[in-house]
């Protein structure tokens, strides 16, 4: 059914047709869980401790805790990856508050449910990096807390689904006059030779891939600011990027219907997306983290 040979479901590698949860689960329920999605490139999981650490604080902000050591996770996505050959691939992991009678109030001793998955990574089609892609604004209708890696998507999901409708990929999201983040991405807007990205809070997931750009730009003396951004500076920006774990540096060249700077990706894309695929290059062979 699923281009994957093996599941991790609660201590067990399984068929995914074999892995099976109760339909009390909280997650099923209630969406009462948390989630993390890591690149794995050339064998290796890219910006580990990063992902760990935010599943640590998604974990803590819904009063969890952490039922693996990072040894216990490591030896789970390592078995999940040896079965499933040697492509660059993500591995999605989720955690529910486990299996209760329905209730909203935490059950007492529930044991929380653990399910992963390693499967080969999609980059993007060479031609949406090429060109780029579209992107719609829509109003970002979700709760205050987008920092925590939910899996409550609803919202997400529906802003991602208005922007497939339009003929876009992604839906940048605006609170308030102000961008926050992509429906499943972190955004970047170039103006004047200076990249901006939206500052962290509680609007916002705080993505690693983001921080990584934030990072190699300022190791190269290249501008980058965390400010916020205006809905009217993303219209006015020379380039919009996307980012994300899987997407990695996407240009955005179309924003409602109308190009964005000249409609073509950008220097200041070219520029960062070499540096980071150099970073990576450097991670793969065993000199970066
Ligand atoms: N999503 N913001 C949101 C709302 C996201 O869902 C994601 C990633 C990001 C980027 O974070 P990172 O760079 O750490 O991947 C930002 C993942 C890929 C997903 O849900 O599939």
């Amino acid at each position: 059914m699923m281009n994957m040979q093996l599941v991790y479901l609660n201590g067990e590698f399984l068929a995914p047709d074999q892995a099976k949860v109760s339909v009390f689960d909280r997650g099923f329920v209630f969406g009462d869980g948390i989630y993390e999605v890591i690149p794995v490139f050339g064998g290796r999981l890219f910006r580990l401790p990063h992902h760990l650490a935010r599943l640590e604080a998604s974990l803590a902000a819904i009063r969890m805790r952490n039922p693996y050591s990072v040894a216990e996770w490591d030896a789970i996505f390592t078995r999940l990856l040896r079965a499933n050959g040697t492509a660059d691939q993500s591995i999605y992991l989720q955690i529910t508050r486990g299996v209760a009678p329905r209730d909203h109030a935490f059950p007492p001793n529930a044991t929380p449910t653990v399910f992963a998955y390693a499967q080969p990574l999609k980059y993007p089609p060479a031609e949406q990096l090429a060109e780029g892609v579209a992107a719609i604004t829509a109003e970002d209708i979700r709760w205050r807390r987008c920092d925590i890696k939910a899996i409550a998507l609803l919202a997400n999901a529906l802003l991602r689904q208005q922007a497939i409708d339009q003929g876009a990929v992604e839906a940048i999201l605006v609170r308030d006059g102000f961008v926050t983040e992509g429906a499943a991405s972190n955004i970047f807007i170039v103006r004047g030779g200076r990249l901006i990205t939206p500052p962290k809070g509680p609007f916002i997931l705080p993505g690693v891939t983001r921080d990584l750009v934030v990072e190699i730009a300022r190791a190269h003396k290249i501008d980058c600011d965390e400010l916020p951004v205006s809905a009217d500076m993303l219209r006015a920006a020379d380039e919009v990027w996307l980012t994300s774990s899987t997407k990695e540096i996407l240009p955005i060249t179309r924003l409602d219907g109308r190009p964005v700077g000249g409609g073509k990706p950008g220097p200041w894309h070219a520029r960062l997306f070499a540096l980071y695929k150099e970073y990576k290059q450097a991670f793969i062979a065993g000199q970066a983290n």
